[in-house]
């Protein structure tokens, strides 16, 4: 394939040089003479393990050109790979200046070109810049149409400085955000064969993915280094306590609790975070990232609380009660908590959990709904049906086939669900219908 790639730093350089291993004719681009220069005499113009011979042997069998030629690299090639830079601005957002000048240059050399051409954003870009800002700048310059006349996509880069030709030959996924058929196709062509899962998808999703990704490693981290620092002044071994943790891939590396949904609570969380928080602290070591945890919690509780309260409405069906589905109890649980704030602000509820037996609770878990909302017996129905019954907003807080069912069976166009665990099938609601963070 004849492939363009704009942007030759750490992500285009080593593109470049394994698209034009694999066969491909590649044309680098780039406003940077220096870097131009060191590739078109077969040298690096970054340091990366296995480049130097690499781009040696590429540059040498003819396959790779380079050029500060916009236009001619467009009207050269079919398809185009975006990496330029999206550094950071003093206040935190985002530069799109390279990735605005180029899309102008793209679009005006799109305007002499009369056929189809791909564009694939692999910049880092906030989620919403290709559709906002890319294809409008191109199609302004260009006079053309996204999607009939050119398409764009957006394929986050998921390789690591210092290992990137590895990374590049056996990434985790390959994941496409694309506008139309077209471009999932090409990119299938040029990608499908590496050893990973391939994966279409829109492009806001694409987008944000890789934020996600980039926020998850630096939370990784971040949380194994406060470990270690606690552990250090507990005089334990960080390494075998974060070794042994991550032999655990039925609850710690794994997909568990890792979708979003509604706040964490029980008797063990909240309760053991404190205590390590209380250590730390009484022993002078900060842990900003744990101590973050349980705030962010109660945010995400305001939030719900808010998403019903902004509705104005008063009569309030609660399914579930206890602080995760097939439990009885209630200590620490976010939807107390929730009741607890809703009856504060004079809401009617009424609340259904089939394990919640209030006149059978006993010992702790008793003590803990007696203080925090003693008056809840009175709340509690004896079924799904009884609690929506009259109620114009339904808070869905327990999972379950027969609960799902008799939600939506017993749903009315004229109510609002609020979904804090993620129903299995939620057009099936005949009311409004929206998720705590979805
Ligand atoms: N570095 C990484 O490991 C990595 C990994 C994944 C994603 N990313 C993302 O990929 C993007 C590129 O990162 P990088 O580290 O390769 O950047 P970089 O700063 O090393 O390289 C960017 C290159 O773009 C060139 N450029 C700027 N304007 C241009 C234009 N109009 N035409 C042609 N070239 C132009 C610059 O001269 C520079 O050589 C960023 O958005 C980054 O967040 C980087």
């Amino acid at each position: 394939m004849k492939i363009s790639i704009f942007g030759l730093g750490y992500v285009g350089a080593v593109s470049l040089a394994c698209l034009g291993r694999d066969g491909h004719e590649v044309t680098g681009v780039d406003i940077d003479q220096n870097k131009l220069s060191l590739i078109s005499s077969g040298k690096s113009p970054i340091v990366e393990a296995g480049i130097v011979d690499l781009m040696g042997d590429v540059v040498a069998s003819g396959r790779i050109h380079v050029t500060d030629n916009a236009e001619e690299a467009i009207a050269s090639t079919q398809l185009s790979f975006v990496c330029v830079g999206t550094p950071s601005q003093p206040n935190g957002s985002q530069s799109l200046d390279a990735l605005i000048r180029l899309s102008e240059q793209i679009g005006d050399a799109l305007k002499t070109k009369d056929r189809h051409h791909t564009i694939v954003v692999r910049s880092t870009v906030q989620p919403g810049t290709v559709e906002n800002t890319v294809i409008p700048i191109i199609e302004k310059h260009s006079g053309n149409s996204a999607r009939e006349d050119f398409s764009v996509c957006f394929q986050p880069e998921f390789l690591r400085e210092g290992s990137s030709i590895a990374d590049y030959d056996n990434p985790p996924m390959t994941v496409v955000g694309v506008q139309d058929e077209r471009a999932g196709e090409l990119l299938r062509d040029v990608f499908g064969d590496l050893p990973c899962k391939f994966i279409q998808t829109d492009m806001r999703t694409a987008e944000t993915l890789k934020y996600a990704c980039n926020t998850f490693h630096a939370l990784k981290i971040g949380f194994a280094n406060e470990i270690g620092r606690i552990c250090q002044v507990l005089g334990s071994d960080s390494n075998r306590v974060m070794e042994l943790l991550c032999e655990d891939k039925q609850l710690n590396i794994s997909t568990t609790y890792l979708r979003p949904g509604f706040a964490f609570g029980g008797s063990c969380l909240p309760k053991d975070l404190r205590a390590l928080l209380y250590f730390a602290k009484s022993h002078d070591v900060d842990l900003p990232v744990l101590a973050g945890l349980l705030p962010s919690n109660q945010i995400h509780v305001d939030h719900a609380a808010e998403m019903i309260l902004e509705r104005g409405e008063r009569s309030i069906g609660v399914i579930g009660l206890s602080f995760k589905s097939g439990t009885d109890d209630l200590r620490e649980s976010p939807l107390v908590e929730l009741v607890e704030r809703l009856i504060g602000k004079g809401m009617n509820l009424k609340i259904y959990d089939p394990e919640v037996r209030v006149s059978q609770l006993i010992g702790a878990n008793k003590r803990y709904i007696e203080e925090i909302v003693p008056h809840i017996g009175s709340l509690m129905c004896e079924s799904v049906e009884e609690a929506m019954q009259g109620s114009n907003t339904v808070v869905v807080g327990l999972q379950g086939r027969d609960i799902a069912a008799a939600i939506y069976e017993n749903s009315k166009a004229d109510q609002f669900f609020l979904d804090l665990v993620g129903v299995a099938q939620p057009e099936k609601l005949k009311g409004e219908y929206r998720g705590i963070c979805w």
